[in-house]
């Protein structure tokens, strides 16, 4: 079973988000299942030398759209017992930033034609061909339209890992971009109010659609989550699954991280608090112990559920805990937590960075993890928490309500509330806060049973490979 994996990012290589970490590890965990699975990725220059001089160069092709024609070269290494392929074009991935420029549509239009064209060239084709997001999401849309007899037994497998960016543009796209055949222009398939919609088409011509979760499975059928294609997923649900994501264990491993001041195990919890006082200590934090510290660990975007946070946050303070932040985002929210980091010195941190190494340190040092998504596909904060002994708090919805379970309910290893509001958020956080305090021998089972929990890909893997066989017709 030959399985093509193409992404727009992919850990360790280039990483903005969850994307990268699920394509940065699920692809190793499907050859583990027996798979034999490939990754293509853009060669942007944000990939670092180090990795780029391990590349050998395969060949170059021309590849056309529309009226363009653009150099691509094809280059490959292997990492982790995976072979990745790597799409070279300067003038479109040579740029300070992976996403965000003006001509996005033309630069994934380009990669994805790209994946297209260079299958024939790789001496290699694959079965299936496991797409992901909008920045991929014309590869099921151009193999459809393939004649080629190399193309005819190719599968695609489309996953949406976050229906919030579909990959819109504006109408003139679809012929003088994409180059999208007549017959689709003239379908309603890639229409989306008179734009050009990816995401929607992928839905429609790719042979299985998944997403990375069940609970966000039936969400993406709900108006209130999907953004406006809740009729699109509705009306191809008979192809749908959600699938939940796993982590990486061998990496997020708190016994053997690195990163660490030092190292812990479930049999083991001593070096937690050597974690936490350090991770005190490099933040300015006072250190009184006894005081748990909340950590936030996102991209300060809406959706993921800070206007709770900025609502709740005098209280959270006043209920006697400290809270630390990390990420990038939106303006308004890293001032918010700027202001609030004077506002509450020694209480509140802000660290407007994206810092992997800070981050992994602040999972190890915390006590709890704080996620009230309005939103959540899958979310992997709250997992790689989990792993490091830190209990999530989170709301129930998407992939949160499918991997937390409130204390008080059966097998409880963490705390969630329903309501979109600061109030809920309040109300899950003080029980938190009370057990944390009156209840040390609960407090210890919650971690424990996160620590040992089965967050690795190993089941989720063999639901892909079901997928992918089912496909191929056996
Ligand atoms: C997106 C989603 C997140 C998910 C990740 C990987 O970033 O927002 O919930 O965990 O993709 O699938």
């Amino acid at each position: 079973m030959k399985i093509l994996y193409a992404a727009s990012e992919a850990a360790p290589f280039v990483k903005t988000g969850g994307l990268a970490d699920v394509a940065g590890s699920l692809p190793k965990a499907l050859n583990e299942a027996g798979a034999q699975t490939r990754v293509i990725l853009p060669l942007y220059s944000a990939i670092d030398l180090k990795w780029r001089e391990r590349m050998t160069f395969l060949f170059h092709i021309d590849v056309q759209l529309s009226w363009r024609r653009q150099y691509c070269g094809v280059f490959c290494l292997e990492h982790d017992g995976v072979t990745y392929y790597f799409v070279d074009n300067e003038y479109y991935f040579k740029r300070d930033s992976i996403y965000g420029c003006f001509d996005d549509g033309e630069r994934f239009g380009f990669f994805s034609r790209a994946v297209v064209e260079a299958i024939p060239r790789l001496g290699w084709t694959p079965d299936i061909i496991h797409c992901n997001d909008w920045q991929t999401a014309l590869v099921p849309i151009y193999l459809r339209y393939e004649i080629a007899d190399v193309y005819r037994s190719i599968k695609s497998v489309f996953t949406i890992h976050n229906i919030e960016y579909q990959g819109r543009f504006g109408p003139g796209t679809a012929e003088d971009v994409f180059a999208l055949p007549q017959e689709l222009c003239d379908s309603g398939i890639i229409w989306y109010e008179n734009d050009v919609n990816l995401m929607k088409g992928a839905i429609y011509e790719s042979d299985s659609v998944t997403t990375v979760s069940p609970s966000y499975a039936d969400e993406l059928q709900n108006p209130d989550f999907a953004n406006g294609l809740h009729a699109v997923v509705e009306s191809n649900s008979y192809k749908l699954s959600g699938i939940l994501n796993g982590i990486d264990t061998v990496r997020y491993d708190p016994a053997k991280d690195p990163l660490l001041a030092k190292n812990y195990s479930a049999a083991d919890l001593s070096g937690k608090s050597v974690c936490k006082a350090e991770l005190c200590r490099e933040l300015g934090l006072s250190d009184e112990p006894g005081t748990p510290i909340i950590a936030c660990i996102s991209r300060l975007v809406e959706h993921k559920g800070f206007a709770l946070i900025t609502e709740a946050l005098d209280e959270i303070i006043a209920k006697g805990a400290r809270l630390v932040i990390i990420g990038t985002g939106e303006e308004r929210l890293e001032n918010f937590f700027c202001d609030a980091e004077n506002r509450y010195r020694g209480s509140v941190s802000a660290s407007i960075m994206y810092s992997e190494s800070r981050a992994m340190r602040i999972y190890a040092g915390s006590d709890m993890l704080l996620m009230p998504s309005r939103s959540e596909p899958c979310g992997l904060s709250q997992m790689i928490a989990m792993r490091y002994g830190t209990v999530p708090i989170v709301r129930e919805v998407g992939g949160l309500k499918d991997t937390v379970r409130n204390l008080g309910g059966e097998n409880a290893n963490g705390f969630s509330f329903r309501e979109y509001s600061a109030s809920g958020l309040l109300g899950a956080v003080d029980f938190a806060l009370r057990t944390y305090r009156g209840d040390p021998a609960t407090w210890r089972l919650i971690m424990l049973s996160d620590m040992t929990a089965d967050l690795s890909w190993s089941s989720s893997a063999v639901s892909y490979i079901n997928i992918y066989k089912r496909l191929m017709g056996n």
